[in-house]
């Protein structure tokens, strides 16, 4: 377990949070993204103003593009309408449809699928867009029963990179290899009061099955901080797992914030609370441009492994007991938690 934390000032806290809805201008832009030719990303949950934008501007860069979204019409209506957009792309675009986190069974099956597509070659570029704030209305809790947000925000990311890992750590192309985890400006909101990760065990993550007191649980936007906590975390300790092989294919591993954005993150929320953050927020394309900044840019290095990019192109402290946590080694023990709880469904082999 996690040393307790010390006593720290909250000042830093609104600044950043400010910092959010008045960043600096993007200057990382498509005009200055490297043509992509044979090139593979991979990008998770594309179906939102964000996603579909890095999937976009990706293809248009002539990136083979695989995309992970949740019904097969949606795929393919994806897939015309970004085809007929960019029609001169040289790239390819295959939308897998079916995928619904919220059945962690799904996700093997799926990177089989991304297997023979991938037919021996190497993946550049991961970009783990999923995320949720609160469970949908129209949503049933997750099929494994554990806690929605923290399924989706924690354990999906892992679990995909658990399967992508030898897809990834390939020699056959090093010239780009990136791996990007979003994180948010709620890794502010995480919560000290639990000094073991961050996190509530005992009503967060128990599986519903087990009848645990979901009446306990902290507020959605609680576990929403504490699971882009843990994304910052993961991006650090997802390098220092394979450091050997990371350092040797140079692969960067970081967490980015993409911004205050217009999006259907906030669908399911009171409209007294998102209608004043939307009014203030950018449109999707911004989180688009710190993804793909984090993907692509050549001012990344080895030296920026588990760094934090906040909008735009800039790095960032994440909160300061968080930094402690990159510190005193308890991303690493957050990481093997994690790899304990997927253990069920990191069985079979690919
Ligand atoms: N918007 C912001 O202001 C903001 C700020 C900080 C960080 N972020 C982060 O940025 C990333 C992109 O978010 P966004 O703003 O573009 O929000 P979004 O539109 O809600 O996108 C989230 C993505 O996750 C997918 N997803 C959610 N539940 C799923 C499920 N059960 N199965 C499969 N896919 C599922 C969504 O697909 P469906 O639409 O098909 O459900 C969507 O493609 C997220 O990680 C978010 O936490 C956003």
């Amino acid at each position: 377990m996690t040393e307790p934390i010390a006593p720290f000032s909250k000042i830093p806290l609104f600044k950043d949070f400010y910092y959010g809805f008045i960043p600096n201008k993007p200057f990382y832009l498509p005009e200055h993204y490297p043509n992509l030719t044979n090139k593979t990303a991979i990008v998770i949950s594309p179906n939102s103003a964000v996603g579909s934008n890095v999937v976009k501007l990706l293809f248009s860069k002539d990136c083979n593009v695989i995309a992970i979204v949740k019904s097969q019409s949606l795929a393919d209506s994806m897939k015309k309408k970004i085809t007929k957009e960019y029609p001169q792309s040289n790239g390819s675009l295959t939308i897998i449809g079916m995928f619904d986190v919220l059945d962690l069974t799904l996700i093997k099956p799926i990177c089989d699928k991304i297997k023979t597509i991938l037919n021996g070659k190497a993946v550049n570029i991961i970009i783990h867009n999923s995320g949720l704030t609160k469970l949908r209305k129209s949503e049933k809790e997750s099929k494994q029963g554990i806690e929605s947000v923290f399924q989706i925000n924690i354990m999906v990311p892992q679990l995909f990179q658990h399967y992508l890992d030898p897809l990834f750590l390939k020699r056959d192309d090093v010239s780009l290899k990136r791996i990007v985890w979003v994180s948010g400006s709620s890794q502010l909101l995480g919560g000290s009061e639990y000094d073991n990760f961050f996190i509530d065990y005992d009503h967060t993550f128990d599986n519903h099955k087990n009848n645990s007191n979901t009446q306990k649980r902290p507020s959605s936007l609680t576990i929403y901080g504490q699971t882009k906590d843990g994304n910052i975390m993961q991006a650090k300790a997802w390098a220092e797992k394979h450091q050997k092989l990371v350092n040797k294919l140079e692969c960067v591993s970081v967490t980015v914030y993409p911004g205050n954005l217009t999006t259907d993150l906030h669908r399911d929320h009171d409209w007294l609370k998102s209608k004043p953050f939307s009014l203030f927020s950018k449109d999707g394309i911004y989180g688009a441009y710190n993804e793909l900044y984090a993907a692509l840019s050549p001012q990344l290095t080895t030296e920026n492994q588990g760094s934090y990019i906040v909008p735009f192109g800039h790095f960032e402290k994440p909160r300061e007991e968080l930094e402690t946590a990159l510190e005193d080694g308890t991303y690493m023990r957050f990481w093997n938690l994690i790899e304990d709880w997927i253990r069920d469904f990191t069985k079979e082999t690919m």
